[in-house]
């Protein structure tokens, strides 16, 4: 059985993926699991809207039923769970009588301190699930800069869910929850044009689910807009945000979707509870918030990416979205809480003895912990794999020096973003290696880090692949986490 702590939700993904051999791909506030073997096809997406609201996306077939456990910590999250197709059982505390959750319904759980909640999905069903997690402590922090509504909304939940202990609720069938959470299950994408449908429609869910609880929705959507048309918004969107530099107007979108504007403009509405310019403003800042998380590109040359062509407009409009400034957001993510991780593949240019390897890691060993910077070095074979974490302005400055070196080739960017904690304290670089000589010598056993537990379930003609070394790496994520 998996147990699923949500106070790491990124890690349980990643758990999962390992688990069924699926590949992870991670990304800034989104990553998803695509699975396409033996164990199943589908995939599960995680998006982290902000901190203390958390959606899961299943659409996926299983081999066999997975359990999964999903409390059993002091966080006592919230859980609105939406079944769009298929099935699923859960059960709470061990109790035997498992309860089947069938399609159309809404599931609203707030499970107590230390209560545990099974959820059993099942096998050679198709499984199309949302599952909205909010976490009560996140929303009443005061770090949380939330504006408007939604702040509000969720302030009120979390309310409610101090009042009682543990609760349950089952909606009916007949609710209007199905068409925001098709949408939120159907899209597969996990770039920021997914993020934005997906922070749009979870709205949507949150609040039909809601509603459905208090059993005063209004009857039927209002909107004449045909699925086929939405789709063709959102592969509109999906053209605005690989074209964010240059400017677009409603005209000019309507021409490309062939909708007319004033039906673009109410399909917007419908999805995203925003106008077409609000939804691409949006769309530029959530970009201009990532090249500032993942580069040292300078701020005037974002704007120039994002196609926002004065810098103090951006920080006016970046300050009302997030609460601070872009060069204090910056900042912000220097700051001791958080940690820059960038992690990348090689090939060794000629083949390196023991000694050069020896030096080359003693060396840079050093130099990282001048540089507050940790990590690990793999070597297999021929190839490289480092895991680089520090400050980011150091992390990045190193990255090109390492780029650079003529020992190695090929060198393929693999992961770059903050994360909340280290995973190697106080060692500069360790070495994990194939060869017998370095794994005698180094204590990379306190870690739990080793070429086998690497290696295992291992093809040897998957190494070369890109999708192996993601594999590595979430492996040497994991063994920190457990
Ligand atoms: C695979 C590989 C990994 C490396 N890792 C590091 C490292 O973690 N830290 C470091 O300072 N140098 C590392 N180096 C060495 C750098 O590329 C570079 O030689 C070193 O930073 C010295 O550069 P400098 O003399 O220009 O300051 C690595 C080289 C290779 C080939």
């Amino acid at each position: 059985m998996l147990r699923i702590n949500e106070e790491s939700p990124m890690d349980h993904l990643r758990k999962l993926s390992v688990e069924l051999g699926a590949t992870f791909k991670e990304g800034v506030g989104a990553s998803s699991l695509i699975l396409n073997n033996k164990n199943g096809k589908g995939y599960i997406n995680l998006y982290e809207l902000f901190p203390g609201l958390l959606v899961r996306t299943y659409n996926l077939e299983l081999a066999n039923e997975l359990v999964l456990s999903l409390t059993k910590n002091e966080y006592s999250p919230l859980y609105l769970i939406f079944c769009l197709e298929g099935s699923y059982s859960h059960s709470y505390n061990g109790d035997d009588s498992l309860k089947t959750i069938s399609e159309g319904r809404n599931l609203i759980s707030l499970t107590s301190e230390h209560e545990e909640h099974l959820l059993k999905l099942p096998a050679k069903v198709r499984l199309k699930l949302s599952v909205i997690v909010i976490l009560r402590e996140d929303i009443n922090s005061n770090k949380l800069k939330l504006k408007g509504n939604i702040r509000t909304v969720m302030k009120d939940i979390v309310l409610k869910m101090e009042h009682g202990d543990s609760y349950r609720f089952i909606g009916g069938l007949k609710n209007p929850i199905g068409r925001h959470a098709k949408i939120l299950i159907e899209n597969k994408r996990t770039d920021l044009a997914g993020k934005l449908i997906t922070e749009s429609a979870t709205y949507g869910t949150l609040a039909a689910q809601l509603d459905d609880h208090d059993n005063s929705f209004s009857t039927e959507e209002k909107i004449g807009i045909r699925d086929v048309e939405l789709e063709r918004v959102i592969k509109l969107c999906s053209y605005i945000s690989s074209n964010i530099h240059k400017p677009h107007t409603v005209k000019e979108l309507a021409f490309k979707s062939g909708i007319y504007e004033k039906k673009l403009q109410e399909a917007f509405n419908f999805l995203f509870n925003q106008s077409v310019a609000e939804c691409i403003k949006n769309m530029r800042l959530e970009k201009g918030k990532e090249l500032l998380e993942t580069t040292n590109i300078k701020i005037a040359n974002i704007c120039d990416e994002i196609g926002i062509n004065s810098h103090s407009y951006f920080s006016k409009i970046f300050y009302e979205k997030y609460g601070l400034g872009p060069q204090e957001y910056r900042e912000s993510l220097e700051s001791a809480e958080w940690v820059f991780e960038l992690s990348y593949k090689s090939k060794a240019k000629l083949y390196l003895s023991d000694v050069e390897v020896s030096d080359l890691v003693k060396k840079a060993d050093r130099v990282n912990k001048v540089n507050s910077i940790t990590g690990c070095l793999v070597h297999y074979e021929d190839d490289f794999f480092q895991l680089l974490e520090g400050p980011k302005a150091r992390v990045l400055e190193l990255f090109e020096k390492i780029t650079a070196d003529g020992r190695h080739e090929e060198v393929e960017l693999l992961w770059k973003g903050p994360r909340k904690r280290r995973i190697f304290d106080n060692i500069g670089l360790i070495l994990i290696s194939d060869r017998k000589k370095f794994t005698d010598d180094q204590s990379v056993g306190d870690l739990g880090l080793d070429m086998q537990t690497i290696l295992s379930n291992t093809s040897p003609s998957s190494i070369r692949d890109l999708q192996f070394w993601q594999h590595v790496r979430n492996r040497i994520h994991l063994m920190n986490a457990s």
